[in-house]
């Protein structure tokens, strides 16, 4: 066996030229489903058949995912996280699913998936070990992409427990080059910043863009609203140096949804739901598609919020005003007139003050200064608020612990021709 730093220089050796992951994909936030949040690393299918990190669970996850709606909106990658391997890898050292857990083997579920019309992911780790104790890619990582590969991998999350930090900047780059060698497009989820930055490393991120489709950024989200407002408050806290990295095919990632388990109201959901989407995240929820209530459900499939999330020019928001506990979020977004972006705006009411509060702010203070002004609409009522110019409040009550979420489309000067289309004359 090779040192470690011998094994690093082949490694590199081995990778030609630019390392450099352009897939193509990603275009637009990833959407899709994860295990880890509300599943965690339950093994024990005696005693819990349907929480079990299993066959069963996924197959069930999919048919959720495809018969009540979700595949319909966007939701579109089903990922399995930690705790799907077995502790040991095969005599020729693949990789393999507990046997038990997963008795069809992983090509079979992943046929299954793709049966539904869904897209298949799969969670790894750049180090030894995962970061349940499982094999991770260390050592491996050419054979672990092809296996990847043959099983019809279409997105692989790589964790970064139990790997020297530096190494990272190394080892993720060559593990996406493998990646893209195999010749099967796979979306690439990175773990890389989040412990170099816990660390005390800056993370490199003009490297990261060109690796990783998304990458996390902060700790793991629980199943709490304490936990979804820390998470803002990091991203808002660093937004100036987050936000210039986040474009189609790269985004950065504050974790998956939790709407639909024990620990958000349907107030919080929404604001869940409007802050991730005006955050250019990747809408990931974990949650049980089997049982989940209703409310929940329309909350996580509002095509309307979800087409700001997915917004074609992929830029990401920021807090642009906080006040007496009240923030308000915007996004610019399309469509772009003479220059001006249309916007979506989120007022976040974090107080708790048990009746809705009264917000009012002109839009200029906000940052929309557009001199024609917008059209806005709600889109959790899908009230409509009229036109409103810079110099308009935008004047709405909002719950505590709950948002209003509009669209404020850009509006032109009526008197200005120049935009309208141009009439091109065909032939002679
Ligand atoms: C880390 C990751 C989580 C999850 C677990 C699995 O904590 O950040 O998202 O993948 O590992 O062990």
């Amino acid at each position: 066996m090779l040192p470690r730093i011998q094994q690093l220089f082949l490694l590199l050796l081995g990778v030609s030229g630019a390392i450099c992951l352009e897939n193509g994909l990603a275009r637009t936030p990833p959407m899709g489903w994860m295990s880890w949040e509300r599943f965690r690393c339950n093994t024990d299918c005696m005693a819990y058949p349907d929480e079990c990190i299993s066959d069963k669970l996924f197959r069930e996850i999919a048919d959720a995912m495809s018969s009540d709606g979700y595949a319909d909106v966007g939701y579109e990658y089903l990922i399995i996280d930690d705790c799907w391997l077995a502790h040991n890898r095969d005599a020729n050292g693949k990789l393999q699913p507990d046997a038990s857990r997963f008795p069809n083997g992983m090509l079979d579920l992943s046929d299954y998936i793709h049966s539904k019309g869904l897209k298949f992911g799969l969670y790894e780790d750049y180090g030894n070990f995962t970061c349940a104790g499982y094999p991770g890619i260390i050592g491996h990582m050419e054979d672990d992409a092809n296996t990847f590969a043959s099983w019809g991998v279409d997105y692989v999350k790589l964790d970064g427990c139990y790997a020297h930090l530096h190494d990272m900047d190394i080892g993720y780059p060559a593990f996406g080059d493998y990646l893209n060698r195999t010749g099967r497009p796979m979306v690439y989820s990175c773990s890389w910043p989040v412990y170099q930055e816990f660390n005390g490393i800056k993370p490199d991120y003009e490297a990261i863009i060109k690796t990783c489709n998304l990458w996390r950024n902060y700790g793991d989200i629980q199943d709490s609203w304490n936990d979804v407002l820390s998470i803002i408050d990091y991203y808002a806290s660093k937004q100036d140096e987050i936000i210039p990295h986040a474009g189609p095919g790269h985004w950065n990632d504050p974790d998956m949804l939790i709407i639909g388990n024990y620990g958000l109201s349907k107030d919080q959901s929404k604001a869940q739901m409007a802050l991730w989407s005006v955050m250019a995240s990747p809408l990931i929820m974990s949650n049980d598609l089997r049982s989940i209530g209703a409310e929940f459900k329309a909350i996580l499939q509002n095509k309307k919020v979800i087409a700001v999330n997915q917004d074609p020019l992929g830029m990401q928001g920021r807090r642009v005003y906080q006040s007496d506990s009240v923030e308000v979020w915007t996004r610019p977004i399309t469509p772009v007139q003479d220059g001006q972006y249309s916007y979506a705006v989120v007022v976040l009411n974090r107080r708790t003050d048990g009746t809705p509060y009264r917000f009012s702010q002109s839009l200029q203070k906000l940052g929309l200064t557009n001199p024609a002004g917008y059209a806005f609409e709600e889109l959790f009522d899908g009230v409509t608020h009229g036109e409103l110019l810079p110099s308009d409040n935008l004047d709405v009550r909002v719950n505590p612990s709950g948002v209003k979420m509009f669209r404020a489309e850009v509006k032109v000067k009526a008197e200005d021709n120049s935009l309208r289309p141009h009439i091109t004359r065909v032939g002679f």
